[in-house]
C-alpha cells in the first residue's frame, strides 16, 4: 500500500519564483500542496508544471488564494512585500486557528539592497498584527534564493526560523528539513527583523561579488 500523504500546505502566491520552488520540494517530500493565486487558471498551470517535474507522483493542485488557505493546515505566503497586507487580509478568516509561514522579505524597490523595515518591526510582525491572536506566525526561508529550490541539488544556505511559539517554530523546522535544508530555531518573532533584514545584505553581496544566490550558514553549533 502507498504511504499516506502528509498534511496539506497552501502556498499563497505559489505561482511565483520562491513559492514554486518550495512547492516542488514539499510535494516531493509527500505533502499535499495547494498552489494559491489571484487567478485560478494561473495556479492550475503552475501546479501542472510542478506535477510534470515530479512525473505525476505527488499531489499539487492550483486554486485561488482563499480556497488554498481554507483547504490547508499550514499556509505559506510568498508574495512581494507590496502585496503582503492585501493578500493576508484576503485570507484572514480562513487562517484562524492555523499556522502562517511568512517568507516575505520587506524589500522596497528600487533600493532592495538597503534594509528598510516596516513600522511593525518586520513583515512577520506585521502579519501577526493583521491576523490577530488566533494565528501563529513563523518567519522562514527569507535568505534562500529561489534559484536553489526548484531542483534536487543540496542547498548550502541555512534557514533561520523565528516565530510566535516554540511549538510553531518546531513545526516549521520539520518543513525546512522536509525541503532538504538545515534549519535553526532562531527565537521569537521579534528576531525576524534581523533575518528579514539579512536578505538585503545578501542582495548587496550578490551585486558586489557577481553572485546570484549568496546565503548564510551557522557555524559552531550542531543542528538536531
Ligand atoms: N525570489 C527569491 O529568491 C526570494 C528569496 C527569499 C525570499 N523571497 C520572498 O518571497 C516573496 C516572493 O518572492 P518571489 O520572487 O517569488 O516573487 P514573485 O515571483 O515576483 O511573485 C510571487 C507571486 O506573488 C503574487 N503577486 C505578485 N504581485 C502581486 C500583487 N501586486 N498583488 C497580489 N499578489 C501579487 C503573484 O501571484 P499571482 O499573480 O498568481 O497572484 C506572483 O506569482 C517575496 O516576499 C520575497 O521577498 C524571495
Amino acid at each position: 500500500m502507498d504511504e499516506p500523504l502528509l498534511l496539506a500546505i497552501a502556498i499563497l502566491g505559489g505561482t511565483g519564483k520562491e513559492g514554486k520552488g518550495l512547492a516542488y520540494r514539499w510535494a516531493k517530500a509527500g505533502y499535499r500542496v495547494l498552489i494559491g493565486s489571484r487567478s485560478s487558471e494561473k495556479a492550475v498551470k503552475a501546479a501542472s508544471e510542478i506535477m510534470q517535474l515530479l512525473e505525476g507522483s505527488s499531489s499539487v493542485v492550483g486554486t485561488t488564494n482563499p480556497e488554498a488557505a481554507r483547504g490547508a493546515e499550514i499556509v505559506v505566503v510568498t508574495v512581494p512585500y507590496s502585496a503582503h497586507r492585501e493578500t493576508l487580509e484576503s485570507v484572514k478568516d480562513a487562517l484562524q486557528g492555523k499556522l502562517l509561514v511568512d517568507v516575505t522579505a520587506p524589500l522596497v524597490p528600487p533600493k532592495v539592497s538597503k534594509v528598510q523595515m516596516p513600522a511593525a518591526g518586520s513583515a512577520a510582525q506585521e502579519a501577526k498584527e493583521i491576523l490577530g491572536e488566533g494565528v501563529e506566525v513563523v518567519a522562514a526561508f527569507q535568505n534562500v534564493s529561489h534559484e536553489l529550490l526548484l531542483g534536487d541539488e543540496e542547498v548550502e544556505c541555512d534557514v533561520l526560523v523565528t516565530g510566535t511559539s516554540k511549538k510553531a517554530r518546531a513545526e516549521v523546522l520539520t518543513l525546512v528539513e522536509a525541503a532538504g535544508l538545515t534549519g535553526w530555531d532562531a527565537g521569537p518573532i521579534e528576531n525576524s527583523v534581523v533575518v528579514e533584514g539579512l536578505t538585503s545584505v545578501l542582495i548587496n553581496i550578490n551585486k558586489q561579488y557577481g553572485s546570484t544566490y549568496a546565503g548564510i550558514k551557522i557555524t559552531g553549533a550542531q543542528s538536531k
